[in-house]
């Protein structure tokens, strides 16, 4: 089987590289890449006005399944995320059940695998239940492939069980990926605590929830040596914590959600719960700082945190909905249009940011258009314009603040493993 992408622009993070060339694909690896290919190939694809980037890979989505698969299933997730150009996502363990154990990680695997679609990297939760009493079973998770422990959803609150957990990650060489939010003091928050949201009487969420808890994470990274992850970093003192941090060899590294980096909290129009997710969208203040936290490279990978939730539930208000917007498929619009056209990131480094970046982080060999590697490429158009309209999202979730937003930049095809699983 051989696939020809041709007249497109390569982006390869890899070497820095930036060239009008062909792509030949066969056996879901790349086997050519130059200038017009005159093979005959069994199948075409026409990249012409189009960058051919490496699949982007999104380290932070919840999936819902098991157990709400009313939300989200692996199957619906991965076709949203073939839609968005995402060749591989990681689905975060705080589903019903929690992934706390090798039969869940597998379930999970076993079920993307029948899908056929995208990569789907299962994280084990740290703690059994997500409960924050005892760890889980890291160890035969471990062996049950995932690529990283997560709580995401929730805290270790217990330093001490935190540093055991990470003491494993460094043994078992993989990263630890870490929401940060003091549950404390984040009470019964729901927005960014601010003047415009206290007029609204809503409560708030401090930037300090966030930023006491990174700060304490990267701390016992330095003490365990352990490969940190920052999700979803929302305010600006996030930014120079990881900065500092990365000056004084600490292995940590940060991702931001195009959400975060997009809105601010005056944006949000009333009282619409698709505008409510955990972190809160913050200042202007803070938008600016992730944006050129993003443009130094302190912020290594833009992620989704795509968590999808019905309609009925996101209907009741702010108040009482539940946290979370869904990503997959607005985020690569999100990052042409609000990043690189706005001169905060090369296209190269948007491919560095969904892609690269974050196969290293997990290791995987991954990120890359080379000749030899595996066929994961998103064939991204930079120029089209068109009005976000969640009626058209393969997600079941439709929870998302960007409804009506005319952004540029489509996803004209992508490909897995040398398979189009997606074309518009
Ligand atoms: O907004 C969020 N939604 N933040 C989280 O940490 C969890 C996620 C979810 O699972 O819905
Ligand atoms: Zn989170
Ligand atoms: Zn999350």
């Amino acid at each position: 089987m051989l696939l020809l992408i041709e007249n497109g622009t390569v982006i390869n993070p890899g070497d820095g590289t930036e060239l009008k060339a062909d792509v030949l694909v066969e056996d879901g690896k790349i086997k050519k890449i130059g200038p017009k290919q005159k093979m005959k190939a069994d199948r075409v694809v026409d990249a012409a006005g189009c960058y051919v980037m490496p699949g982007f890979i999104d380290m932070h989505v919840h999936l819902r399944d098991p157990g709400q698969e009313h939300k989200e299933t692996v199957e619906t997730g991965s076709q949203a995320a073939a839609r968005g150009g995402f060749t591989t996502i990681v689905a975060m363990p705080n589903t019903k059940p929690v992934v706390d154990n090798a039969d869940v990680v597998n379930y999970v695997h076993n079920k993307a695998k029948d899908v056929r679609r995208v990569h789907v990297l299962q994280t084990g939760a740290v703690t059994r239940g997500q409960r924050g009493e005892e760890l889980a079973d890291i160890e035969a998770m471990v062996e049950a492939g995932i690529p990283a422990i997560s709580e995401d959803g929730k805290t270790v609150m217990n330093a001490q069980l935190y540093r055991e957990a990470m003491t494993l990650a460094v043994k078992y060489d993989i990263p630890v990926l870490s929401h940060c939010e003091d549950v404390n003091m984040a009470g019964a928050g729901v927005v960014n605590a601010d003047k415009a949201m206290k007029k609204m009487k809503f409560a708030g969420i401090s930037n300090a929830v966030e930023d006491v808890i990174i700060a304490r994470d990267i701390m016992l990274a330095k003490d365990t040596g352990a490969a940190l992850h920052l999700c979803h970093c929302s305010t600006k003192d996030s930014v120079r914590l990881v900065e500092l941090a990365k000056q004084e060899g600490i292995r940590v590294t940060a991702e931001a959600c195009p959400h975060h980096f997009t809105l601010t909290s005056e944006d949000i129009p009333g009282d619409d719960a698709n505008y409510k997710m955990n972190p809160p969208l913050r200042t202007k203040e803070d938008v600016q700082a992730l944006k050129e936290g993003l443009k130094a490279g302190i912020i290594d990978v833009i992620a989704t945190d795509h968590a999808p939730h019905t309609a009925i539930e996101k209907g009741v208000g702010i108040k009482r909905a539940p946290f979370g917007i869904v990503g997959l498929e607005t985020a690569a619009a999100l990052v042409m249009t609000e990043l690189v056209n706005q001169g905060y990131l090369t296209v190269m480094q948007m491919a560095e940011k969904m892609s690269y970046n974050p196969a290293k982080i997990l290791g995987l060999d991954k990120g890359v258009v080379e000749e030899g590697k595996p066929a994961d490429l998103v064939v991204f158009d930079p120029k089209k314009q068109y009005v976000i309209d969640p009626s058209e999202f393969y997600s079941k979730g439709k929870n998302t603040p960007f409804a009506g937003r005319k952004v540029k930049g489509v996803v004209m095809a992508t490909i897995v493993d040398g398979k189009v699983v997606y074309e518009k």
